[in-house]
């Protein structure tokens, strides 16, 4: 069968697949423990459910706006406000299905074919495939010193006549880890100053531990917003565990937003028309769930990261963010890929391997389960991987027995 050169270029999302197998192994009575998740196990807010619903039942569930309709436009203005104190109109916004597709169609908005977009690693898996989707280019920067934030300078220094745009996502998938506020301010400052676009990926940014919270780039921004290539991409999946909604926005200027809404009403059109109704109802109804989601998340964390302390030669960065650890496995294999491998294989814990966020030598960990996901499956790994440990494990009534080290 023929198929396109983009077709065969593009990859399929690791993490998409992940989450296949782990549920077609569990449906075969696996002792499946999932660590490699990207959502939330809580509920989708209340107000969320009670807005879908209230719209199902009248039965009439039909087009809208390929922008978005006006009462989540508002719902997203009233966000933006509160949160960044940023004043927006609804000619700023695009809602569109999951953040996923705002990038996407943002891309093909701003992208001329070998255009680049410049980001640093770790990545979120899906950025190279939507660039090259989009006929971009992507450009991964990697620290020199080994850190999961590159320095202004690595970044700039890859900036070249091609370059259209640079995404930063901060916390960051799969790291956790948040860049500074002044490395923030910086980007925003280079980006106004030589006029590219900063696409700024905040899709975690409520989801931040230890009391800190997450530079805002609109606090450095002096453009104003019509003139400014400023765009922020959010959405409603990891902040209210709302992931299967797929509701997410962008929010940028007019001229751009309207391309977006070009592409995308050709594209799919509006987003469900349900789904949109249950964003409004989150983002206008009561706010207590992200606090719960983000304690809960930290409470996580902090029990993924005492178990890993148990490991020898692991060395782990603590996520400032998210609900992903990104630990450095090499010391026991260099090769993730092999490595997740050999876990799913062997003690049927689910990782993801880190080159596919352009980082060798790593698993994303994610600590969004239950906290008995995570001390069973971290107990499980240092079993798979510890000389030390006792040479049989029992999953259920199943013996294993240490044969591969
Ligand atoms: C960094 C990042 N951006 C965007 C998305 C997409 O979110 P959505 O579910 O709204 O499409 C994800 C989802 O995993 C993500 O990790």
């Amino acid at each position: 069968m023929s198929l396109s050169q983009l077709a065969r270029c593009i990859k399929e999302s690791a993490t998409l697949k992940l989450n296949e197998t782990a549920s077609v192994l569990r449906e075969k009575g696996e002792p499946i423990i999932h660590l490699g998740g990207g959502e939330p196990k809580s509920k989708a807010p209340m107000d969320a459910v009670i807005n879908c619903t209230s719209l199902l039942n009248t039965g009439e569930i039909r087009y809208t706006a390929p922008d978005g309709i006006p009462a989540l436009k508002k719902a997203i203005i009233r966000y933006t406000e509160e949160h960044y104190k940023k004043i927006v109109s609804a000619h700023n916004v695009i809602a569109s299905g999951g953040a996923k597709q705002a990038l996407m169609v943002l891309l093909h908005a701003i992208l001329d074919p070998k255009e680049e977009v410049i980001f640093p690693a770790p990545y979120w898996v899906s950025y190279p495939e939507m660039v090259k989707l989009a006929g971009g280019v992507p450009v991964p920067v990697t620290a020199e010193d080994g850190s999961f934030c590159p320095t202004v300078k690595e970044i700039t220094d890859v900036v070249s006549s091609y370059t259209k745009a640079i995404i930063l996502n901060s916390p960051n998938n799969p790291s956790g880890a948040m860049y500074s506020k002044d490395f923030v301010q910086e980007m925003v400052e280079y980006c106004e100053k030589k006029s590219i676009y900063l696409i700024m990926d905040d899709i975690y940014n409520r989801l931040v531990f230890d009391g800190k919270s997450a530079p805002l780039c609109y606090d450095f921004a002096k453009m104003p917003l019509e003139q400014s290539k400023l765009v922020v991409i959010n959405g409603v999946s990891k902040m209210y565990a709302m992931t299967g909604f797929r509701i997410g926005w962008a929010i940028a200027n007019q001229f751009l937003i309207e391309a977006m809404a070009t592409i995308q009403s050709q594209q799919t059109s509006g987003p469900s028309a349900p789904a949109q109704w249950a964003a409004v109802g989150a983002l206008n109804g009561v706010q207590s769930s992200i606090e719960s989601l983000r304690v809960t998340l930290e409470n996580n964390r902090n029990v993924m990261m005492d178990r890993l302390k148990a490991f020898d030669g692991v060395r782990v960065h603590t996520p400032d963010g998210t609900f992903y650890c990104f630990p450095d496995f090499s010391a026991y294999m260099k090769d993730s890929q092999k490595l997740a491998n050999l876990l799913l294989d062997k003690v049927r814990v689910v990782t993801v391997p880190g080159r596919e966020f352009g980082f060798e030598g790593h698993l994303r960990l994610s600590y969004c389960g239950t906290i008995r996901d995570i001390t069973e499956g971290l107990d499980r790994i240092k079993w798979a991987l510890d000389p030390h440990s006792a040479n049989e494990l029992y999953l259920g009534d199943r013996k294993l027995v240490r044969e591969w080290l």
